[in-house]
């Protein structure tokens, strides 16, 4: 099948970067995307995580689809889960624009939107509508000028019951000024008791996740995977988009202000992740996300300890197809390596005794 993305990519790269993306979304909603087919997932990627079920563990992750507008339609691409949001409470413009900046030569996005969505009740409206039965999480944040900060991911908490297959309090994203500071020890560990105690009424079968900056110390480190244990959180997103500016970095945008994510970001994500299921003794299931390309990356998280991953920047470079053939790959990894389920090869890379991983998909057929 030919890529059709191929073709239109140069068109869609000589809009800027926003309208680009929204004329990708309006063409999904519009069911251009049908020439991708609906195939079944290699059954070794499958997996139960929390009661739900994963047909393969490659997620789309939030910020592509903020406002639920496609979360079935991308579906079909390959996705095994897809996580809507950011949403807030009340409906925000984010910052001015521009605001969204590619870095081809990078393989990297700078952004700083700054949750710009629609508000819940708009996007519980449209998540009421679904029809597709897959994994769906949702994605929560604050406003930009509330007043308390717990209220309003507790506020998303209650609204999304029942809608959400799982949900995730983001405390991470570089863009709204001051959020970061939640992940800090004490406020943490406030703000995530208070939310489990509203889930534990609300939602109680509801999954409730943590997605953490990459930009962390040691010390952070530990000090969350503390918290987060003890408060009884269901796993980890590991990561949200980096503050820094790693050497070398080409994009003329590299110096915008905003969070980086892609190619740049795969090595630091995926030491994070690591240390994150050393930290958590294996015993909190992590979401891997950072500078996925192919499926050798996927692959790569996986071993490091993610028992699912999502991408999004490779997307915006890659095209749909990208998906199915991470997957399509995935598979001949795990089976090259001898592994008769991806949940025997969650972590391996952190296990002693382990053989190296199987260099390329094509190694395998
Ligand atoms: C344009 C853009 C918008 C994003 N918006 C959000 C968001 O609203 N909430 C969030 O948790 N992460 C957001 N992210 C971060 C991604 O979910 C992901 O953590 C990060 O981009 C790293 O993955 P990647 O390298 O595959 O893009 C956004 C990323 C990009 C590029």
């Amino acid at each position: 099948m030919p890529d059709a993305y191929a073709l239109i990519r140069p068109l869609l790269f000589r809009l800027s970067a926003e309208r680009a993306h929204r004329l990708a979304l309006r063409a999904t909603e519009a069911g251009l995307d049908r020439l991708l087919l609906d195939r079944s997932s290699p059954p070794i990627l499958a997996q139960s995580l929390w009661g739900l079920e994963f047909p393969n563990p490659i997620g789309l992750a939030a910020g592509f689809d903020k406002n639920a507008r496609v979360a079935d339609r991308v579906r079909r691409w390959g996705f095994g889960f897809v996580e809507v949001g950011t949403v807030t409470p009340r409906p925000q413009p984010g910052n001015p624009m521009p605001r969204l900046f590619l870095l081809a030569e990078d393989g990297a996005i700078v952004n700083r939107i700054g949750f710009a969505n629609d508000g819940l009740d708009a996007i519980v409206r449209r998540l009421a509508r679904r029809r597709d039965r897959g994994v769906l999480g949702v994605n929560l944040g604050k406003n930009r000028d509330t007043a308390d900060d717990a209220a309003d991911y507790e506020a998303g908490i209650r609204a999304t019951a029942g809608f959400a297959d799982y949900t995730v309090v983001n405390v991470s994203s570089p863009n709204t000024p001051g959020l970061r500071d939640l992940q800090r020890r004490a406020r943490l560990g406030a703000l995530l008791r208070r939310l489990i105690a509203v889930r534990d009424v609300a939602t109680p079968r509801t999954p409730l996740l943590l997605k953490v900056a990459p930009d962390l110390s040691q010390e952070e480190c530990r000090d969350i995977a503390e918290v987060a244990c003890a408060a009884g959180i269901d796993g980890l997103v590991v990561a949200n988009t980096t503050a820094a500016r790693p050497a070398g970095l080409k994009g003329r945008a590299a110096s915008e202000a905003g969070g980086l994510s892609g190619r740049p970001l795969f090595a630091k994500s995926t030491a994070l992740l690591a240390e994150m299921h050393r930290l958590t003794e294996g015993r909190l299931p992590l979401i891997g996300v950072g500078g996925i390309a192919d499926a050798a990356d996927a692959y790569a998280k996986i071993r490091a300890g993610a028992s699912l991953v999502q991408i999004y920047t490779a997307l915006v470079f890659s095209g749909p197809a990208l998906i199915r053939r991470i997957e399509r790959e995935l598979a001949l990894l795990l089976r090259a390596d001898g592994f008769a389920s991806i949940v025997e090869a969650v972590g391996a890379g952190n296990r002693s005794g382990e053989p190296p991983p199987a260099r390329r998909a094509t190694a395998a057929a």
